[in-house]
């Protein structure tokens, strides 16, 4: 039996990985991924070998730029949020996580993956219907909710007897659970599970407190291909590097915090702070940019499919004929949505000041309130108001006639 562990390195995958040694017994396979959560992927690498992992067992990738490109910047041209605020930075990585890990168990002959998912929440699901969808046959181990390492207490007796090296912050329970990468840091549990008090400022990390963030606001430009971002201020960037750049700016201007009750896919409502500072400014940007390049019908409907279209990367269903068929309708949108966008950051917001595209639909000489288009003729406005009244007035007759 062989298995393919997404791997953090943390202590929690660690006692994973150990346990999958010494319970299963099977030969362990580990993946560690670079989406960007900022930590260095050599530690996980020597505390893989030191866990007993065979150096050609040890899968370590950068995924950044697939990353982005393949998952963040589809779902952003649909103007994506899961009800009404949340930008899905954690829903989106899954899919890809899951992706690489079947690859990998296709090479090396596995038959099983194993993921760190606890049993309540969404993510087991994101993974395991990715799993099934991109290999019908394969085996899933979920730890969490397998074994009986009930307590915190339990856990560190299995690192300790398995000599896991456990950090001295790690003893006790974490304040908190993290989920981190290029477009967010995530953070639920322990001291924000009570939806009534405040998320407290240590629990932020990738934002600047908004409050005493600088003063003077930070002007930029965001230009757009077919609706995706490809340049700051002018100057190109690959898709990683762009959103990096975004979020440096975002965070020195405090903008993308959200303290959001929400509802798990499981069925229970769950508290969580989310950080997702460059993302913030993309969604103004980019519908800053469809607003003068998408038509409005076809802007309309985007807008009636996108929480629809959130439901299914939030519940997992990015390996789907559904999610498919409206990425290709979203794509299809974009075509024109190219151009650029000047916004403005300022403690905590970031707003559109400007936006200019070659396929521009909007039309100045139209829309003036001074002598203007010859397409517009103001008498045909009247016959356009009395025809739509028509029904509102036999309402407002029979309404009359009953004396309501
Ligand atoms: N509630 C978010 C989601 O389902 C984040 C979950 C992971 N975050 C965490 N801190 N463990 O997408
Ligand atoms: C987890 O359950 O591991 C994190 C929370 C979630 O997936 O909703």
């Amino acid at each position: 039996k062989k298995v393919v562990l997404a791997y953090s390195g943390g202590l929690d995958t660690s006692i994973i990985l150990k346990w999958l040694q010494t319970t299963y017994g099977c030969e362990v396979v580990t993946f560690t991924a670079d989406l960007g959560q900022g930590e260095e992927l050599e530690p996980a690498r020597a505390k893989a070998v030191l866990l007993g992992i065979k150096p050609e067992n040890i899968f370590i990738e950068d995924l950044r730029e697939e990353f982005v490109r393949d998952y963040v910047f589809p779902m952003f041209r649909a103007n994506t949020v899961y009800e009404g605020q949340y930008l899905l930075g954690t829903s989106i990585a899954r899919p890809l996580i899951a992706k690489k890990q079947i690859e990998i168990a296709e090479q090396v002959g596995a038959d099983a993956v194993c993921h760190g998912a606890t049993g309540k929440g969404n993510d087991q699901v994101r993974f395991e219907l990715s799993y099934y969808a991109l290999k019908p046959d394969i085996t899933i181990i979920a730890p969490w909710r397998e074994w009986d390492l009930r307590s915190r207490e339990q856990l560190i007796a299995f690192a300790e007897m398995h000599q896991i090296p456990i950090a001295k912050d790690k003893r006790g329970e974490a304040p908190f659970s993290v989920d981190a990468n290029l477009l967010h840091a995530s953070s639920e549990g322990k001291v924000l599970e009570d939806p009534s008090q405040e998320v407290p400022d240590y629990v932020y990390s990738r934002t600047d407190d908004p409050v005493t963030a600088p003063d003077k606001p930070t002007v930029i430009t965001i230009d757009f291909e077919k609706g995706d971002p490809v340049a700051i201020d002018g100057k190109k960037m690959s898709p990683a590097t762009l959103l990096k750049a975004l979020n440096d700016l975002g965070k020195l201007n405090g903008i993308g915090r959200l303290d959001l009750v929400e509802n798990r896919f499981v069925g229970m409502k769950s508290r969580g702070m989310y950080e997702t500072p460059g993302g913030t400014i993309l969604l103004a940007a980019h519908r800053g940019i469809e607003s003068i390049t998408l038509d409005r019908g076809a802007g309309h409907l985007k807008d009636e499919l996108m929480p629809n279209y959130a439901e299914m990367i939030y519940n997992g269903f990015w390996f789907t004929p559904e999610r498919e068929m409206l990425q290709a309708a979203i794509d299809k949108s974009q075509e024109h949505v190219t151009g650029r966008v000047t916004l403005k950051l300022y403690k905590g917001s970031a707003w559109v000041i400007g936006r200019e595209s070659p396929y521009s639909l909007y039309d100045q000489d139209l829309v003036t309130f001074e002598e203007g288009a010859v397409a517009y003729d103001h008498r045909d406005a009247e016959g356009f108001i009395r025809l739509n009244a028509l029904r509102l007035r036999t309402l407002g007759q029979r309404k009359k006639k009953r004396g309501l």
